[in-house]
């Protein structure tokens, strides 16, 4: 469990310290005095990655040079230092050059209350979950989305130039293909892994008869080398790379119906479906629960519905729920509250 967070010049925040409790921690307080802020902080220290930006710079305090989140999490000692021009990571102390070992201490779901973007908005919420979820599973899938990147990023660049040289071009498709196929192959593990307890996650909170199915569907088809050939004349017309992983989809569906038909509350109810399920995959992996970030999601629940939720959190693990008011948790609901 994360036991103490600090943070420096941070968002809305100076100075901060906090301490958190095994289960339930409640964050609460007025709009705009932090809460998303601190979950977004616990965030960035544990897979240094913000939930509501991908541009980390953002989270800097406005006219501050640098930020700093540390914290301690499973006795571990976790810092990191972002500047505009430089970042630094401690483990324990020990400077750390690459990510690898930092990135294999913790592991979080979160829940936010735009979640619902998952179902309706584009695509690209629906790879970032995918990716931050395979990442902690397997950490060779941050190392291939970034090939996969830089490799993509190289071409579209050529692409851009007023005469194409496709010689150049070429030269690109090979790492292209090859950080794309094992992007890919991560996303996809991941969803035939998430079949199962996204599934059961939905049964037991929907309480309906119906049945959630998710299926993944590539940017590049089923054979990517032949697709990217055969888009040539449409990479050169739109001056871009219009096939490959950066164009994958996760697609939903209820008892054999799209998740575009369904109301609003199944498509609530599924997306919380899929942040347990991945919170049930992760604690089967690594026989421990990961860290819960709740962010203001039990608002637009009703009383059943928030106890049908907080039932179906796994059980021992650590959560940190943001609230404005507690005025609905159970009266003997064990719990640590922190006002801001
Ligand atoms: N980079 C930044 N520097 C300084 N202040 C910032 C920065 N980014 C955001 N803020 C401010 O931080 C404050 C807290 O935002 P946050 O979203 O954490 O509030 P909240 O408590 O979650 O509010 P709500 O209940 O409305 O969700 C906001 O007033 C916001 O304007
Ligand atoms: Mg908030």
């Amino acid at each position: 469990m994360l036991s103490s967070l600090k943070v420096r010049h941070f968002r809305c925040f100076d100075a901060f310290e906090a301490e958190f409790a095994p289960g339930a921690n409640f964050i609460v307080g007025p709009n705009a005095r932090g809460k998303t802020s601190l979950l977004e902080a616990a965030c960035i220290l544990l897979r240094l990655q913000s939930p509501r930006v991908t541009r980390l710079a953002h989270v800097i305090q406005h006219e501050r040079r640098g930020l700093v989140v540390d914290g301690f999490f499973a006795q571990r000692h976790m810092q990191y230092y972002l500047s505009r021009e430089r970042k630094k990571l401690a483990l324990d102390g020990v400077e750390q050059k690459a990510a690898r070992e930092y990135l294999e201490i913790a592991r979080l779901v979160y829940f936010g209350n735009r979640d619902i973007e998952l179902v309706r908005g584009p695509g690209d919420g629906r790879r970032r979950f995918l990716d931050f979820t395979a990442a902690q599973l397997d950490g060779s899938h941050r190392r291939a989305l970034r090939d996969y990147e830089r490799a993509l990023r190289s071409r579209n660049l050529l692409l851009k130039a007023a005469a194409p040289r496709w010689r150049e071009i070429e030269a690109f498709d090979e790492p292209l293909l090859a950080a794309g196929g094992r992007v890919a192959e991560g996303r996809g593990r991941l969803i035939r892994e998430l079949q199962e307890p996204v599934g059961a996650a939905h049964a037991a909170i929907s309480g309906a008869g119906e049945q959630l199915r998710i299926a993944y569907v590539p940017g590049c088809g089923e054979d990517f080398p032949a697709t990217l050939t055969a888009a040539r004349k449409e990479d050169a017309r739109l001056r871009q790379t219009t096939t490959g992983p950066h164009r994958d989809d996760l697609a939903f569906s209820l008892n054999g119906q799209s998740s575009a038909l369904a109301s609003e509350g199944q498509q609530r109810t599924l997306v919380l479906a899929l942040k347990l399920g991945a919170a049930r995959l992760l604690e089967g992996y690594f026989a421990a629960p990961p860290v819960l970030l709740l962010d203001d999601i039990f608002g637009e629940l009703d009383l059943t519905r928030r106890a049908a939720l907080l039932a179906a959190l796994p059980a021992g693990a650590q959560k940190l729920i943001t609230t404005t008011h507690l005025d609905w948790l159970p009266p003997d609901a064990a719990a640590q509250v922190l006002r801001l």
